[in-house]
Order: C-alpha cells, then structure tokens, then sequence
C-alpha cells in the first residue's frame, strides 16, 4: 500500500504493527478511559464521533458501551487503518467508519453526536485547537467533547536508566518533529475553554509498570517508532538496534520500573 501525505505527519507506524500496539495500548488503558467517560455522563443510547479510530480497538468498547441503541461512526486518515477496522466490524450494525485527515480534508457528517471522543489523537495536530473547532460543529448542543492526550514530561523509570531516558526523549521529539505537541496534555484544558466549553474537567493518570504487558508496551512502542526515527535522521539504523537492546533488558529486570507518558483525560459540554 502506498503511503498517504497525512501517514508523513504521524510519528508512529501505521498497518498491522502499528495496530497490535493500539490493542495493547487499549487492554492498559481502556478501564480508565471507561471511567472517565462514565464520570461525564457518557451513557447507553449515545451516538459517538471517535476522532483518529485507529483500527477501531477502541470503537470495540465504545459500542458495547453505547449499546444498540447508540452508534459509533469513526475515522482516521489512513486507509489501511481503516480497511482493519471496517473488517472488524463487518457483521456490526450501528458501526461506520471513512478515511479522513482532520487537518487536510473538509470534514462534513450528516448528524450531530452526543459525544465526540479523540483518544490519542490530538498530540498528533499542528494546530489541535482548529480541529477541536472542526470537530465541536459536529456536536449535538449540549453535547459532550472527551478527549484523552499525552504530556510526554510526565516520563520515568527506576533506577536511572540511558536507554528508558533516550527512548523517552526521543518519543517526545519525533512527535514534535513530526508537528505534534508532546505535551499537548498540559494546555488541553485552555484549548477547550477557549472553544466556550462549559464545565471542563480534568484527570491526570500516570501507568507505571513493575511487569507484564505494560513494561513491555515501551520497548514495543519504540519499535513503532523506528521507521520514522530513521526517516527524520534522529537515528542510525545501528544505534536504533542498540537502543531496542539496551531498552528491552532494562525492561526484563525484575525491579525495574517503567512509567508511560501521563495521560490526560479532558471533557467540556457545548452550551445549548
Ligand atoms: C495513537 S493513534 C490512537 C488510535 C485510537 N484513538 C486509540 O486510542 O487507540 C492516533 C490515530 O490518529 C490518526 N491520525 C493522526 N493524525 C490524524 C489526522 N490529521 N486526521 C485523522 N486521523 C489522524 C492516526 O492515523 C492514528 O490512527
């Protein structure tokens, strides 16, 4: 499959690879996501946006959430990503899916959402707080916008490990680099409150790992930054292997401790 322009944009891998890290991502961080959701009045019956679907792991438990009665309609600009999902969900009603780029395309739905939900997505934008504004027309008044972003400072391991803090840095950088905003966490809030959201709320989490699949989601995550980190000269093909080396035998040390960036989980209601 050729790459589309928007991939160029996107620090992480795309395809399969790039999908079994969402799946993982979606087992470690799902339960909190729910709650979060459940605190803002997010309901059975709902119809969903989901902003940047990925393969749809989320859209899973969205609709079984939402039940069927509520529906989910999600999109992502890359078309592989999207073939996934919609394959996924083939024999599922209430369920659709389209290829959008939400800085490149127009955007246009033909219904208003109770709830719009970007997970991961907005650390990805150069301009996060034009795609809130897109994305907000798309909302019933009174309807809910949720979203769930990153600020990479809130990164750390124990003990004081090379390879954990390169690997972190550069996590950072290549989102940055690639016209993100790593710390797109901290100034989530103020995007919203500038878009007239009313009663915005916020929950900061941060996953810290002493074992299993989480302390293993870091080394798995730099490998799904290696096509991009050798593509904006950040690494050597060699001293990537290395790095992968030394950041998975950290990862096996039975006392090691492994953070992921903090998570920040934000919502603001549409005035009516
Ligand atoms: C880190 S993944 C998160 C996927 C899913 N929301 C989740 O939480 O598992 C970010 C997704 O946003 C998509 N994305 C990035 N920039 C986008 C844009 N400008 N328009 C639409 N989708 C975008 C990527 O293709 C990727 O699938």
């Amino acid at each position: 499959m050729t790459e589309t322009l928007g991939s160029l944009h996107y620090a992480f891998v795309h395809g399969v690879l790039g999908a079994s890290r969402l799946e993982v991502l979606t087992r470690l961080s799902w339960p909190s996501s729910y709650n979060f959701l459940v605190s803002q009045g997010v309901r059975e019956g709902m119809s969903c946006l989901e902003a940047g679907c990925g393969a749809g792991s989320i859209t899973r438990h969205l609709k079984d959430f939402l039940g069927s009665d509520g529906g989910v309609t999600g999109f992502d600009m890359d078309e592989e990503t999207i073939e996934l999902a919609r394959k996924k969900f083939s024999d599922t009603s209430g369920v659709s899916f389209q290829v959008l780029d939400l800085e490149e395309d127009g955007v246009s739905f033909d219904q208003q959402f109770d709830v719009v939900y970007c997970r991961h997505l907005l650390e990805h934008l150069a301009d996060p707080e034009t795609s809130i504004r897109k994305l907000s027309r798309y909302l019933k008044p009174g309807g809910l916008f949720i979203a769930q972003t990153i600020d990479c400072e809130g990164q750390y391991c124990w003990p004081d490990n090379d390879a954990y803090q390169k690997s972190a840095e550069l996590l950072a950088r290549i989102i940055d680099v690639r016209g993100g905003h790593s710390d797109c966490g901290q100034w989530l809030p103020s995007m919203l409150r500038k878009q007239k959201f009313l009663h915005i709320n916020i929950e900061v989490e941060n996953l810290v790992y002493l074992e299993g699949e989480g302390k293993q989601f870091v080394p798995l995550t730099m490998e799904t930054l290696r096509k991009g980190l050798l593509e904006e000269g950040l690494l050597e093909k060699d001293e990537f292997r290395q790095l992968l080396s030394d950041l998975r035998q950290f990862c096996n040390q039975p006392d090691s401790v492994v953070s992921l960036p903090r998570f920040v989980h934000c919502a603001g209601r549409k005035p009516c």
